[in-house]
């Protein structure tokens, strides 16, 4: 492969996580109801679906909602579960039909039995493309993923299939949320707010960040490329020197 060609294509991140922070905020600086600043932030995601799909990124993965999220006002909430209901309904056959593999991350047993049967099925039916894997973390935590791989790696000890000095990073890494994907190389977070907010934690160890302060609905294709501008210009070390990184390349994550 020729030289140019592997650089542009390291600095092209394979797999971007977006929070998508400001949606509230956009509506009441129109004095709208939250709701509003929603349905506008759901028009933002289908464009960057529409960007990574040109740009040739392989994964995509939006906190939709949180398990904290819950604590909202019951209206804010239930504006969201139709939200989402609406757009599976909607989206689904669409996005299908342009290869991508729709993928729901968290504990989806907080949610209604119809909005739940509707994600198992837009994941059932996308389950074999692999245009783009747009994964939607809905009650999603970073330390509920962890508790939960902890907790599969206990059962598997005590069904004497794996013995406790076996468990290793590469181990554990197994049985996280979207373990047969490479990290996230790029990290976005929208609304100006400068944290992860209980995301992708283990995912998300060597992801470089990318802090906007434009809020979700109003972030678009330029704004992506400006964060992909911004992480082709990063020297991604893994703990490495720079000079070890200009002799040897980076990517030791790479699948
Ligand atoms: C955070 O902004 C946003 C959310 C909690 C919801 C994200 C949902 C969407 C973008 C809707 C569509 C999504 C899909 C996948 C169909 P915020 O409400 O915390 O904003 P604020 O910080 O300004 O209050």
């Amino acid at each position: 492969m020729p030289d140019n060609v592997e650089i542009s294509t390291l600095r092209l991140p394979r797999h971007i996580a977006i929070v998508m922070d400001g949606n509230g905020r956009w509506a009441k600086q129109r004095h709208r109801p939250r709701s509003f600043g929603h349905r506008a932030g759901q028009k933002a995601v289908r464009a960057t679906i529409e960007f990574c799909l040109q740009r040739g990124i392989s994964a995509l993965t939006l906190f939709a909602f949180s398990s904290e999220n819950w604590q909202r006002p019951q209206s804010e909430v239930g504006a969201l579960m139709e939200l989402f209901l609406k757009a599976l309904d909607r989206e689904v056959d669409e996005l299908h039909g342009y290869g991508v593999r729709i993928r729901f991350i968290g504990d989806l047993s907080a949610f209604a039995p119809a909005l739940r049967e509707r994600m198992q099925a837009a994941m059932a039916k996308t389950f074999a493309n692999a245009k783009l894997a747009l994964n939607i973390a809905v009650n999603y935590g970073g330390r509920w993923d962890i508790v939960n791989a902890a907790r599969q790696i206990a059962a598997a000890v005590q069904r004497g299939e794996l013995a406790p000095t076996q468990i290793d990073e590469r181990c554990m890494a197994q049985f996280f949320c979207l373990a047969d994907l490479p990290p996230p190389d790029l990290f976005i977070r929208t609304g100006g707010e400068q944290r992860i907010s209980n995301f992708l934690l283990w995912q998300l160890a060597y992801s470089e960040l990318v802090f906007s302060d434009v809020l979700w609905p109003d972030y678009d294709a330029d704004c992506l490329q400006r964060a992909l501008d911004d992480f082709a210009q990063r020297e991604r070390r893994y703990g490495k020197t720079g000079d070890q990184v200009s002799a040897n390349g980076s990517r030791p994550e790479l699948k």
